[in-house]
């Protein structure tokens, strides 16, 4: 049996920050550490908590900056103690009931997997329950979740979040800009998903780029109704996942709630798109997955990133990112905070 073992240092030094608020003065603090080379020695160090795990890292890039677990959210969620910044979360929607739509002409059942079997409304509101209650351990104290979903599931997680002391804050609605076509012809085109946006408690503020997300909006406020596209074909360059996000809406998520540097998680990574758009945005990422073969491709993924020129691709075709790489490129490391430095 091998194990890995996490070292995880407490700094002696102390020093001072003009903050309003605990959160405000941690984000100052991050960003006089940000892209400096700090060199240690054993002196500086108070604390180590060394923290022994089952050897389920299934990938890590070659700067830390983006680690893959493969197993059960369930159960893994359960074997660290970090607490993350942010946590975008893609649970199965259990929709697949032998459901058939039309893609290029053709009828195709839009099963996705096992994982996405439908569930009665108890046994799902009890999964999530479950992931909700184990994810709200797993955010510091002025962290946000985000849960995407279609009718089919959000209501259950709504309900869950409130049971559970989040204070939900947002329902995005993601308008698909070239939604599938609906064959049976007897309802609306189902052209929407919802995110949910919550904070961890009821009373700490919560981080929100707000003068990026406007000037991202052409300078008007941005509203909870995002008009992005479904996910394109340049995306799926590592092969396909049934349910891959769009990482248009992945990196408006990650632009509008976090800084340079913090921690995001996704329990259900899939083919890490959160990963990859945290990356893009300078933001360090930690996924779990239980299937092998979305591992691989979350691999695959990460390891384009290594090439400058596929960064440079992803970014061009990103809505966002191309308005800040195009001369606004501060907003993007410090959230449109003003450092003090
Ligand atoms: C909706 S997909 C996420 C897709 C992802 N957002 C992306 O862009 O690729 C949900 C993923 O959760 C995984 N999953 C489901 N139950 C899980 C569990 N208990 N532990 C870990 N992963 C799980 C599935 O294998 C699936 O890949």
């Amino acid at each position: 049996m091998r194990y890995n073992v996490t070292i995880q240092e407490t700094l002696a030094r102390t020093f001072q920050v003009d903050a309003d608020s605990v959160s405000d003065a941690e984000s100052v603090a991050r960003s006089m550490y940000r892209g400096c080379e700090v060199v240690l020695s054993a002196d500086d160090f108070v604390d180590a908590d060394f923290r022994v795990e089952r050897n389920a890292i299934f990938y890590r890039s070659p700067n830390n900056d983006f680690i893959l677990s493969h197993g059960d959210t369930f159960q893994l969620l359960k074997e660290f103690s970090f607490q993350f910044d942010m946590i975008f979360a893609d649970p199965p929607y259990f929709l697949s009931n032998g459901g058939i739509s039309l893609q290029s002409g053709k009828v195709v059942c839009v099963d996705k997997g096992e994982w996405d079997r439908g569930k009665t409304p108890e046994e799902m509101r009890e999964f999530n329950m479950e992931w909700l209650r184990l994810c709200r351990d797993k955010l510091k104290d002025n962290g946000t979740i985000w849960i995407s979903g279609t009718y089919h599931n959000i209501f259950s997680v709504a309900n869950c979040l409130t049971e559970l002391g989040y204070k939900i804050l947002n329902v995005v609605t993601w308008q698909k800009a070239n939604p599938p076509v609906n064959i049976s012809c007897r309802f609306f085109t189902y052209s929407t998903e919802f995110i949910i946006w919550a904070r961890k408690c009821e009373k700490v503020p919560h981080k929100f780029n707000y003068g990026l997300m406007k000037r991202l909006n052409g300078n008007k406020q941005m509203t909870d109704v995002w008009r992005l596209p479904a996910i394109g074909r340049w995306e799926k360059s590592c092969g396909k996942h049934p349910t891959q996000k769009p990482l248009s809406v992945l990196t408006r998520i990650i632009l509008a709630s976090t800084d340079a540097g913090d921690w995001i998680l996704d329990p259900f990574s899939g083919s890490s798109t959160t990963g990859i758009a945290a990356n893009l945005c300078g933001r360090r990422f930690a996924g779990i997955e239980q299937s092998e073969e979305f591992c691989e491709m979350s691999r695959a993924r990460r390891e384009e990133l290594e090439l400058l020129e596929r960064r440079t691709f992803l970014k061009r075709h990103i809505a966002d990112l191309k308005v800040l790489e195009s001369g606004e490129q501060l907003d993007l490391f410090t959230g449109g905070k003003e450092i003090a430095l």
